[in-house]
């Protein structure tokens, strides 16, 4: 009766904690800021909302947004016009209408393993398989080139890539990407670059893009977690006008067009919303401090330090499972997500979101730490075995 596509659909394993959680948990499991989005965004939504602007509008997104998207990356990385751009609902519609626009059935991808939740399904919905590429906590979780090359096929059609990543809180080196260019390059690849998280940085250096660098990129880009509306809807994707093209005709029979009041306050944001941006990276930042400073105390639990985005990737040896430790936290009253909700190498990890305030991050590294050191074994414990 249902089409087999739907059975291979999980439902995530970040979803199933929240259902599991008591009361008055401290939630380390959210995928998105804790602000409100800038004044000058909300004060945008309401007025283009009163004057009007609640039709429908172009399906590819309102030209004057589309200009300012493409201004931000022309100004860094070279020639970008409206013609690249294609204004989606949320950068979650942007991925999949590029897989949908992309891959034959029987194509291979390449996949991050741990990675974002939507890669792997996206591509299966588009008749691809996923071909996950492993990243170790030991090489900062970068992607390994020569692994990246050993899971290559004739089938392989592209490869995506998440920088600052979600999970991991990694940020790819001048290396990698440069390599990974010229991997796709040689084996004509496309690159699917998702870099929704490419303001939060904690490099101090500027965000490296895969824009401009080889032909076949698809960018994908977000407003939700910029400017804090992830309920708004509101993503991009970039490419070359002729990928453009074909993504739009998908993702006009999908939604028909971007949201129009939502657009008029995200173009807002891109002329006005700087100041607080900024803001937000630099809380993060603290909060990142803050957290692994904590971390670093805690026993049996290793921290790669976060580069990017608003999270970390600790790996616990609790002698607990990723889900076994999740489950015993939240019975402690904190919401966590386990590593393998994110592919099978996020197994003994736990992803900790410091999308919170540091109140509540004090509060999860004293439970956190209390919790470690009950597994511990007693001193007494440890001479009655000798
Ligand atoms: C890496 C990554 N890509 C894409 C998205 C999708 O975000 P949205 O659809 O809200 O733009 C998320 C959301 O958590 C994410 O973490």
């Amino acid at each position: 009766m249902f089409s087999p596509r739907t059975k291979e659909l999980e439902v995530s394993g970040i979803r199933r904690m929240f259902e599991a959680a008591p009361p008055g948990s401290i939630n380390l499991g959210l995928g998105e800021p804790d602000f409100s989005p800038p004044e000058c965004v909300q004060e945008a939504l309401f007025d283009a909302v009163r004057r009007g602007y609640n039709k429908y509008g172009p399906s590819a997104g309102l030209p004057a947004l589309r200009d300012a998207i493409a201004e931000r990356y022309r100004r860094r990385l070279g020639e970008t016009g409206r013609e690249h751009v294609l204004v989606t609902e949320g950068g979650t519609e942007a991925l999949a209408v590029a897989a949908l626009a992309l891959y034959e059935p029987g194509d291979e991808v390449l996949v991050p393993d741990p990675g974002f939740v939507l890669y792997s399904p996206h591509a299966r919905m588009a008749g691809a398989i996923p071909v996950p590429f492993p990243l170790d906590e030991r090489r900062d979780f970068q992607p390994d080139l020569g692994a990246l090359a050993d899971r290559l096929t004739p089938r392989t059609r592209a490869i995506v890539v998440n920088s600052p990543s979600n999970p991991t809180g990694a940020v790819y080196s001048q290396r990698v990407v440069d390599g990974i260019v010229d991997l796709a390059r040689e084996h004509d690849l496309t690159i699917i670059s998702d870099e929704v998280y490419d303001e939060i940085l904690y490099t101090g250096r500027p965000h490296q893009s895969f824009w401009g660098r080889y032909e076949k990129v698809v960018l994908v880009n977000s407003f939700s977690k910029i400017f804090a509306l992830t309920g708004w809807r509101l993503g991009y994707l970039l490419s070359s006008p002729a990928v453009v093209q074909l993504a739009n005709k998908i993702h006009y029979h999908l939604v028909a067009c971007p949201a129009t009041p939502v657009q008029m306050a995200a173009l807002a944001g891109l002329s006005q919303a700087r100041p607080a941006v900024d803001q937000m990276a630099r809380e993060f930042r603290a909060r990142r401090d803050l957290l692994l400073r904590g971390l670093q105390k805690v026993p049996g639990l290793r921290c790669a330090v976060p580069q990017g985005a608003f999270y970390a990737f600790p790996r616990v040896d609790w002698g607990l499972s990723a889900t076994e430790a999740a489950q015993a936290l939240l019975r402690a009253g904190i919401i966590t997500t386990p590593g393998d909700s994110f592919g099978a190498l996020g197994e003994g990890h736990l992803r900790l979101s410091f999308a919170t305030s540091r109140e509540n991050l004090r509060r999860a590294l004293e439970i956190i730490g209390a919790f470690a050191e009950d597994l511990r074994p007693s001193p007494a414990a440890a001479v009655a075995r000798r």
